[in-house]
């Protein structure tokens, strides 16, 4: 067995780079000469590196040499415009998938990491299950299920689908937002803190990523990889808080202050050209009233869950951002 991974200088392809190598298991990775590599520093000499781009298909088809299964985690979070969520989500994945059928047999099975985004919101009393109809909101989200797309209808081998939720760990830099405003003593949410939402750990997520690679009920087939415990985002700011042992008061902020605040990171990424995960494509994600899933499916079918409750993943993620200097004590 031997597995190509893209995305693994990023936050979750990074842990799922460690779960391969834990477990013994031969990994190429796809890097781009500008990648960052801090991520994957400490596990340098340990896997092969391909250099090249999901969008190159020269440097896929040398990099599949010997390659048996592909996770194929390389994805554009955040982008300028429509046209580069399509470009590297659609795009990207279009060109794995061809460089996979070039392979012919060889390679045993793709697994391709989607997002909620793909399916849409939903809440507590209808959480998103894998057989319901998507319902996109972001071009972000709409470009995700469009890789999907590519994936269930052109791809000539096996694949599995991994729709996880929110994610967080150590090494991400999006939670760490939150973790720095509270050392400032503010718990800031917008819409009364009451949005719902599942979350996943990312060493469960990229556990079950690893197992999907060959685990005989995950093929053809699509799930929700998060934690069954659901959180509203008020609860999610206070528990921060309350393992961060900072005081902070709640900073309750109108939608229309969320609104202005996607608009101007915008204009700035437009003018400055570079993209930021606040737009004004992620003020429908940001105020949708829920990004709940249903992960019944993942534990009958897989028999394996996401075990790391948001307290134990809260407080590993904290150590970890001040063990590595993300924050300051
Ligand atoms: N983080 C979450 O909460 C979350 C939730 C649901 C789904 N996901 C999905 O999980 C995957 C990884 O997300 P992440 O949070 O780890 O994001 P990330 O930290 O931004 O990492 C993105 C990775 O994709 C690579 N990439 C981006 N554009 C590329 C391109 N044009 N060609 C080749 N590589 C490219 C990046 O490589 P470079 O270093 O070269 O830029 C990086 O390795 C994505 O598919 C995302 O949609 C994430």
């Amino acid at each position: 067995m031997k597995v190509l991974l893209t995305g693994a200088s990023g936050f979750v392809g990074s842990h799922v780079l460690d779960r391969l190598l834990d477990r013994n298991i031969p990994v190429a990775v796809l890097l781009r000469k500008s990648s960052r590599r801090d991520l994957i520093n400490a596990r340098l000499g340990s896997f092969e590196i391909c250099i090249g781009g999901i969008d190159e298909a020269t440097s896929l088809d040398s990099a599949l040499d010997g390659v048996t299964h592909i996770i194929h985690c390389a994805g554009a979070t955040k982008a300028l415009d429509r046209n580069e969520f399509f470009g590297v989500n659609q795009g990207g994945t279009r060109h794995v998938v061809e460089a996979m059928n070039r392979r012919g047999g060889q390679i045993q099975r793709l697994v391709h990491i989607s997002s909620l985004a793909a399916a849409g919101p939903a809440t507590v009393d209808h959480p998103r299950t894998e057989r319901d109809a998507p319902a996109p909101v972001s071009d972000y989200g709409r470009s995700k299920l469009a890789a999907e797309q590519v994936v269930r209808e052109r791809c000539g081998g096996d694949w599995t689908i991994i729709r996880p939720p929110a994610v967080y760990g150590p090494r991400d830099g999006e939670f760490l937002r939150l973790f720095k405003a509270v050392r400032s003593h503010v718990r800031p949410y917008f819409g009364g803190g009451r949005q719902q939402l599942s979350l996943v750990y990312v060493e469960d997520l990229a556990d079950i990523i690893v197992t999907a690679l060959t685990h005989p009920q995950a093929r053809r087939e699509t799930f929700f990889v998060g934690a069954p415990e659901m959180v509203t985002a008020g609860e999610l700011a206070t528990a921060v808080a309350s393992i961060s042992q900072n005081w902070s008061v709640p900073l309750p902020l109108p939608n229309a202050v969320l609104w202005l605040a996607c608009q101007w990171s915008g204009l700035v990424s437009r003018i400055t050209q570079r993209a930021d995960v606040l737009n004004a494509q992620k003020y429908a994600e940001l105020s949708a009233a829920g990004w709940v899933c249903d992960v019944r499916k993942l534990s009958d079918q897989l028999g394996q869950g996401c075990p790391t409750g948001l307290q134990a993943g809260l407080e590993k993620t904290l150590a970890w951002y001040r063990h590595h200097g993300w924050l300051r004590i």
